[in-house]
């Protein structure tokens, strides 16, 4: 049988999502390319061979890997709704009809599902890395070959040493486009743990508030100061009424609301799947009842014209890069979300340039508060409805 020949990610036709007008960003990078080129290798050297070999992606970002090794059939587990969209829209592009990779949810896989093959992008949280080990550990036997990759600056020691605990013996390949490998071996010592998902809580006394966090969710240990000046600036809001936590990370912001007005409505969106988890377990520890949970890229799938506040803090990052296009979906989509009297209420860094795209559609736009390192901007007046 011939050694897989990996399709070469400059051949395809990759889009990052959400779509983006910075040229300068791109849907894959040396990291990728230096996984695809290790897998390639182990084919050559007869390590892996096409007939029925078990593969799991993880963490690909926006397809690179899920495509270019399509015809392994692998299946990748992702936490992130961007990631998931990207990867289905790229399939959908460059392979058409014969889309052989398909999504994976450990929760929904029995332990009898054992991979030869495990590739992994390194997330940019060490617990999100480590419940993922701890999860795949069920799913991997003595031989599974187990290739990490990330960029040199998100790969740290912390890391390494995550592999070791959770798996097993560890080591790292050279430096090569400022990307690099981590190989980690199973070792059945270590088979006995049980995987276990961490649960941080923090207590916000002046709200009677408990938070709750799974792995790799934002903030989840302690309260994020951008979000501390937002819980001074929420709106007052009446029995009946229907508010968004957009971003809503642990769903500390809508727990608050939810206990100050049981009366009102509640929907709590994220693209993490851990993160609306997460925000379900806010609202049961607190007793909190009155809300729906919606695991989407900003507010897809939510009816227009009918909310009356949204409250968020919105994201400036995707993975480890900057970017504004989250931040301007967010406004765009509250702008048609929210009734004509409705109101959104932003919390950001002062450096960020959010007034310009907040009157792209809205036509009240006023800063709330301000002080040495946030700006709280309230937004009336919806321009798309
Ligand atoms: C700065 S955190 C705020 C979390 C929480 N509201 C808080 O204040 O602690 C931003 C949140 O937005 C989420 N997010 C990022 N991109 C998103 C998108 N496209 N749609 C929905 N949520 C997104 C992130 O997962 C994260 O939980």
């Amino acid at each position: 049988m011939n050694p897989l020949q990996p399709l070469s990610l400059e051949q395809l036709s990759l889009n990052r999502y959400p779509v983006t007008h910075d040229k300068s960003l791109k849907a894959w990078n040396a990291a990728d390319e230096l996984l695809l080129e290790h897998i390639q290798s182990l084919f050559e050297q007869q390590k892996l061979s096409l007939s029925s070999l078990n593969c799991l992606i993880v963490n690909d970002q926006f397809g690179a890997l899920s495509i270019s090794l399509n015809e392994v059939s692998p299946l990748f587990w992702t936490d992130s709704y961007l990631s998931q969209k990207a990867i289905q829209r790229n399939q959908q592009s460059n392979l058409e009809n014969n889309i052989k990779a398909s999504p994976f949810s450990p929760s929904q896989q029995s332990n009898q599902q054992k991979f030869d093959l495990v590739i992994i992008r390194i997330p940019k949280h060490n617990s999100l890395l480590k419940y993922q080990l701890e999860q795949i550990k069920t799913h991997i036997h003595r031989k599974t070959i187990i290739v990490a990759g990330g960029m040199t600056k998100e790969i740290h020691n912390s890391n390494i040493k995550i592999f070791e605990s959770v798996l097993g013996k560890t080591t790292t390949s050279l430096a090569k486009k400022k990307a690099r490998l981590i190989f980690s071996q199973f070792e059945q010592s270590h088979s006995d743990a049980t995987a276990s998902q961490e649960l941080k809580y923090y207590t916000l006394p002046q709200y009677q508030v408990t938070a709750c966090g799974l792995a790799g969710v934002f903030s989840r240990d302690k309260l994020d100061i951008g979000t501390q000046v937002l819980l001074e600036h929420l709106p007052e809001v009446n029995q009946g009424e229907r508010v968004i936590d957009l971003g809503c990370g642990n769903g500390v912001i809508g727990a608050i609301i939810a206990k100050s007005q049981p009366l009102c409505q509640l929907l709590l969106s994220d693209e993490s799947q851990l993160a609306v988890e997460s925000a379900k377990l806010t609202f049961i520890k607190n007793q909190l009842s009155n809300a729906d949970f919606i695991h989407t890229d900003v507010l897809h799938g939510v009816e227009r014209n009918s909310f009356d506040h949204i409250l968020c803090n919105p994201p400036f990052h995707q993975q480890n890069v900057q970017t504004l296009d989250i931040a301007i979906n967010m406004f765009k989509q509250s702008a048609q979300c929210l009734k004509s009297i409705g109101e959104l209420r932003v919390v950001a860094n002062r450096h960020l340039k959010y007034l310009p795209l907040l009157k792209r559609y809205f036509s009240q736009v006023s800063s709330i508060s301000n002080n040495a390192k946030f700006t709280v901007w309230l937004a009336k007046k919806s321009k798309l409805n």
